[in-house]
């Protein structure tokens, strides 16, 4: 139907996606938000999509869409790879589950060691999150000590101990569901300083363990670079205690080894999971040897036992081995991180050229916009790790309570214009090409204009 002059952003969004807002009427009363993850939900309704090629999905309704959820980061070839898909093809005809070892599985995990520089060994997991958890459990048998410290806005999974200090309000007492004594093994600070970090440490002997995401919480809302890592490592070391980079977003995708290999720094665990499976379901812990060792039976020593169903699955297996193949040329995430940098840069120039108040700021291939900036933006020539952080990085400015009215108005309009956009955020795949970004900006161009006209920039 054609848009008329008097429609709201809201009813132009409803009447374009027609098709995906009769399912969504069904699937509210069947799913709790009518969704099956939190980042799904959108309102007035989510986009309901058929299928999905390189850079685009298109949707109920035959729109083609460029995408930047990108398989909630797992995938870094973009969608469908031939290579990945006839792999998974020929698997899924020789069998999904044999209960038992297999060949693919050591042709993964010794990728996942050629690849990654912390990996001495490696156990496979179903998920991101159970990676996080094999981990934190791992680091309290080998370390004696309970507790862990994260820092706030840092994402990993959604099990208990992880659950303090992800979301907004950050130092909010309590989580909903999780008992205060799960939550207290927890403890939860901002990001990026050392002394801090020290200062907790000291002050706390029970601590066995420091976890990150190692570009910075929210795959990089606040980003964090080389120095941190560097002074996390070796307060470590100094102290005693395990560092764990929860690489299931970076891993694979900031370089072929993660940010641990872009910025020379070795954990002593890391949780790897999306670009690992080649967007199958997956996930793994990788790193020193007597750590892991835990999970073997050892005289006097106590056994960490670690089932799981899906552990190494064949299919998963077959689609991450096709996968980190590719990954391990270069190509993929040298591409990808080009494609950021051109976003990024593209859109600063068009802020600038329209003087919104908006900046485009991230590093590698994770972009990111605020709004109500009106400080200095990055420089065209800033690399993948130096772009100018707005606000000072300051934690509650970047990653603070969203303008939800906002966050939803511009997801509309990009999808108007031809583009999902993940809120205030996207990734690119090495398939984001010039014209693909190119084609990105102009849709945030008369996107921004949409809002504009409601009062919402
Ligand atoms: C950094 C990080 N860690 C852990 C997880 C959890 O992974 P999964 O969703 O596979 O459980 C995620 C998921 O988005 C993540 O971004």
């Amino acid at each position: 139907m054609p848009a008329t002059a008097t429609q709201t952003l809201a009813e132009r969004y409803t009447a374009e996606f027609a098709g995906s807002k009769q399912r969504f009427e069904s699937a509210k009363g069947l799913f709790p938000c009518g969704v099956t993850h939190d980042a799904r939900m959108m309102e007035p309704f989510p986009v309901y999509i058929t299928h999905a090629k390189g850079a685009h999905k298109w949707d109920v309704d035959g729109h083609k869409l460029t995408d930047y959820f990108v398989g909630h980061g797992s995938h870094l070839l973009g969608h469908g790879p031939d290579d990945v898909v006839k792999a998974v093809q020929e698997q899924m005809a020789k069998g999904t589950h044999f209960g038992a070892c297999h060949d693919l599985e050591i042709e993964w995990g010794e990728l996942v060691r050629k690849l990654l520089p912390s990996a001495e060994r490696v156990r496979f997991t179903g998920s991101g999150t159970e990676a996080t958890l094999m981990a934190l459990r791992l680091s309290r048998l080998y370390t004696g000590r309970a507790k862990f410290l994260k820092f706030h806005g840092h994402f990993h999974g959604w099990h208990d101990y992880v659950a303090v200090g992800a979301d907004y309000p950050y130092d909010a007492p309590g989580v909903p569901g999780v008992p205060d004594a799960v939550a207290s093994h927890c403890v939860a600070i901002p990001p990026n300083d050392l002394n801090r970090v020290e200062d907790t440490l000291k002050s706390d002997p029970q601590i066995g363990a420091i976890i990150l995401e190692p570009t910075g919480g929210h795959w990089g809302t606040v980003p964090i670079r080389g120095p941190f890592l560097k002074g996390l490592r070796e307060i470590c070391t100094r102290h005693n205690r395990l560092l764990i980079f929860d690489e299931v977003i970076t891993g694979f995708r900031v370089s072929p080894g993660g940010a641990q290999a872009f910025y020379g720094v070795i954990p002593d665990l890391t949780s790897l999971a999306k670009i690992l499976a080649g967007g199958l379901p997956g996930g793994c812990v990788a790193g020193r040897a007597d750590v892991l060792a835990f999970i073997e039976p050892r005289p006097g020593k106590p056994k960490m036992r670690h089932p799981g169903t899906y552990n190494a699955n064949p299919l998963s297996a077959a689609a991450g081995v096709a996968t980190l193949k590719r990954v391990a040329t270069g190509e993929p995430s040298t591409k990808a991180n080009a494609a950021g940098r051109r976003l990024r840069n593209k859109l600063n120039e068009l802020f600038e050229s329209r003087d919104w108040p908006w900046v485009a700021y991230g590093d590698f291939s994770m972009v990111r916009v605020v709004s109500g900036y009106r400080g200095a933006r990055p420089s065209t020539s800033a690399g993948d790790n130096d772009c100018l952080v707005p606000f000072d990085g300051d934690v509650n400015k970047l990653d603070g309570p969203k303008n939800m009215k906002q966050f939803y108005a511009l997801r509309q309009a990009m999808l108007l214009n031809g583009v999902d956009w993940w809120g205030f955020a996207g990734m690119t795949t090495c398939e984001h090409t010039d014209d693909v970004i190119d084609h990105t900006v102009t849709a945030f161009e008369a996107s921004l204009d949409l809002l504009n006209a409601e009062g919402l920039s």
